[in-house]
């Protein structure tokens, strides 16, 4: 029987060695995944009654290529929830507009779902020490599953720009934590350099067993609309890993006729980090770096995705589009999102919210269409944020008359 999967690049197509540790093509240089082959699938599939299993990342054990026998280092990761928001709907004037809420996972983020998978590989490859660059979110999921695992944790994050959360949860969960005098991307060169040479498997995205945890949030979105997919997805793009994961799930579980038909993607970028939105506006063809990256959702603070061209298939195959807001958009949903929906999102978490509206606004897409905005991250990451866009608390004395009267009772 052909094998289950494969690793392969995405450009030349040469196998690679699953068996070690790799990330990028030895003959040309670029990113590698994991093909699933479909018959061999659906052959495991048929043994398992995997349809009673609750929906989670490993409920889908069958379509991911680690832990077949090994032992699998989980924290209950996926089985997020598919929110349908009526309030935000009803004012947009739109049919049906869900939210996949990943902020629910067991630190807070989607990345959770790729470092189960991330971290039971680096335990089957042999790995005693994990590394990653970061804007945050996954030093804290990274460092949480390499405790669990027993591995040393390393993680570089840009100096001054990670939310307050985010470098919390690093840090208390044993991660050794270096600031860089830099952005991301220098912090992620500075890792994939470091990777041979001081022997540290990296859970970046750029790692394509991370996205295979990722792409579970299709499955699961599928799944929870009774085997349909919706006809536009809204996603925050950042790296680009997480938009090509999404493809990659909605993609395969249609070939497995586990969904029927296929989401128009939007991508969401910030406008002061969008350097593939301008691939998409100037119809280019190669990336051209944003060297200075700057937005208030300092998740996707990103000049030099690594999964531009990943991304950009994936976008491009779907029919649909990257594009940018502003901050203040960004915010506006941020806002929207909590108070209306009670979904508390950080900034970049609202991003695909704050696209859907401006495409709404511009009649960029049908208002009867079943749309599904991803919100990546919890808003308790980033509590400054927050609290700089709120009203502050009042202050009374220790009394009923202070609280009416404050309050405009008589
Ligand atoms: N949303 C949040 C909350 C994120 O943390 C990230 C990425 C993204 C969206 C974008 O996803 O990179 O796959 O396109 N955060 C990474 C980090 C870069 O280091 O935590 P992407």
């Amino acid at each position: 029987m052909a094998a289950s999967f494969e690793m392969r690049c995405i450009e030349c197509g040469k196998a690679h060695d699953m068996t070690r540790p790799a990330y990028a093509c030895t003959d040309c240089g670029n990113l590698l995944e994991i093909a699933l082959n479909r018959n061999a699938a659906l052959d495991r599939l048929s043994k398992v009654d995997w349809k009673r299993r609750p929906i989670s990342v490993w409920r889908y054990k069958e379509l991911i290529p680690v832990g077949g026998k090994a032992e699998l280092f989980s924290l209950n990761e996926g089985g997020t929830p598919l929110l349908e928001c009526h309030n935000l709907a009803d004012e947009l004037g739109m049919k049906s507009l869900r939210v996949k809420f990943d902020g629910m996972n067991p630190t807070g983020s989607f990345k959770d779902r790729g470092m189960t998978v991330g971290i039971t590989k680096a335990k089957e490859l042999g790995m005693k020490t994990v590394a990653c660059a970061s804007t945050g979110n996954t030093s804290a999921s990274l460092a949480a599953y390499a405790g669990l695992a027993g591995l040393k944790c390393v993680v570089l994050i840009p100096e001054g720009k990670v939310a307050l959360g985010k470098l919390a949860q690093a840090m208390m969960h044993g991660a050794t934590v270096v600031t860089v005098k830099g952005n991301f991307d220098q912090a992620l060169d500075i890792v994939m350099k470091a990777s041979g040479k001081l022997g540290m498997y990296v859970l970046n995205s750029v790692n394509p067993f991370r996205l295979e945890g990722q792409k579970t949030a299709a499955f699961e979105i599928s799944d929870q609309m009774n085997g349909a997919s919706p006809d536009y997805l809204y996603i925050p793009v950042g790296n680009g890993g997480n938009s090509a994961a999404y493809w990659k799930g909605f993609a395969e579980y249609e070939s497995l006729g586990l969904t029927k038909g296929l989401p128009i993607f939007r991508g969401i970028q910030a406008e002061g980090s969008a350097p593939i939105a301008h691939m998409f506006e100037s119809n280019a063809r190669e990336l051209s770096p944003v060297q200075k990256p700057e937005t208030v959702a300092t998740a996707i603070r990103i000049g030099n995705p690594a999964n531009w061209k990943k991304t950009v298939r994936a976008v491009k195959e779907s029919g649909g589009s990257v594009s940018t807001v502003t901050d203040g958009q960004i915010l506006e949903a941020q806002k929207n999102l909590a108070k209306k929906e009670g979904i508390f999102a950080e900034p970049a978490g609202a991003a695909a919210l704050a696209g859907l509206i401006k495409d709404i606004e511009a009649g960029e897409i049908d208002r009867t269409s079943s749309v599904v905005c991803v919100s990546t991250g919890h808003g308790l990451k980033d509590p400054d944020v927050a609290i700089s866009q709120s009203a502050k608390p009042r202050t009374i004395e220790a009394s009923l008359d202070a609280l009416q009267k404050l309050l405009g009772g008589d």
